[in-house]
């Protein structure tokens, strides 16, 4: 049994009627999809701008309600529709980093604050001023800052922050959409670090969307190429970045440079 399994996930979204004689259409965002995850992994996901993956990840973790399908966690049904009470058990088992460090942080918090709110929203047991100043140390910030806002940091360190606040309660799955795709170079090149970090020491499952070739050579193990809501392809990444079978995935892949070997 895989850490995450979807079977039959299906997305559609009612498209806005232009006029009131239109007739009501339907926008696949995404086809039935087939996915396993095995704990311990990591996948990346890679397809243009609109081809669903948001879509997909926000399905997985019970953010959205499939039109039909369905996703299993750790065996457990995840129900889009239930109370958040009785999702607790998936929020605890996720972490979440967005694109946007900015927009994703309260900046009326500080960044214990936000760091720590998975740690009381999840009511777990423990001294949570420690943990936050652990996971402080651990994404690169001092514990000194902790008691700054968000405009007080720049955008790499707000990353930081949001991805302490993503592992400060050991989620088992780490979710980035996009994580590094609003940072510049060289901000970019430490939270991979980060990240690559994490995955060694960690037995982190990690899902990542990424146009960044390059993020995913270094973190993924295997990827899905999406297109038009649907899997174009899948594969262990050395083979799909190296060796893509699928005509969209050659495209996609053509801009790019896969340097040779550097595969993870
Ligand atoms: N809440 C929504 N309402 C209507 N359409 C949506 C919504 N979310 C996504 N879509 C549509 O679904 C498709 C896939 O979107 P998305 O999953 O965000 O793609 P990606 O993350 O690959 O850029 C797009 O055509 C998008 O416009
Ligand atoms: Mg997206």
């Amino acid at each position: 049994m895989s850490l995450i399994e979807a079977r039959g996930l299906r997305r559609d979204f009612v498209v806005p009627k232009r006029s009131a004689f239109e007739r009501t259409r339907r926008h696949t965002a995404l086809a039935p999809t087939d996915l396993d995850v095995p704990a311990g992994t990591s996948l990346g996901i890679i397809g243009e701008s609109g081809s669903g993956k948001s879509t997909l990840v926000r399905l997985l973790l019970g953010l959205d309600r499939p039109t039909s399908g369905t996703v299993a966690v750790d065996g457990r049904n995840v129900d889009a529709t239930a109370s958040a009470r009785s999702l607790h058990w998936l929020r605890r088992a996720t972490g979440l980093v967005f694109q946007d460090p900015y927009a994703s942080l309260d900046p009326r918090m500080t960044a214990a604050q936000i760091i720590g709110e998975p740690l009381w929203a999840l009511q777990l047991p423990g001294d949570h001023a420690a943990r936050i100043r652990e996971v402080l140390l651990q994404v690169g910030l001092e514990p000194e800052m902790a008691g700054r806002y968000p405009h007080e940091f720049s955008g790499g360190q707000r990353q930081r922050i949001a991805l302490a606040r993503a592992i400060v309660h050991r989620p088992r799955i780490l979710v980035g959409d996009e994580p590094l795709s609003a940072l510049d170079v060289t901000v970019r090149a430490q939270i991979l670090e980060l990240l690559i970090e994490l995955r060694e020491t960690t037995d982190l499952t990690l899902l990542l969307v990424s146009h960044d070739i390059g993020v995913v050579q270094n973190l993924c193990d295997s990827v899905i190429v999406t297109k038009d809501g649907r899997i174009v392809e899948r594969g262990a990444t050395k083979d799909v970045l190296l060796r893509p079978q699928d005509d969209y995935t050659k495209a996609l892949l053509a801009a790019i440079p896969v340097i040779p070997g550097s595969a993870a």
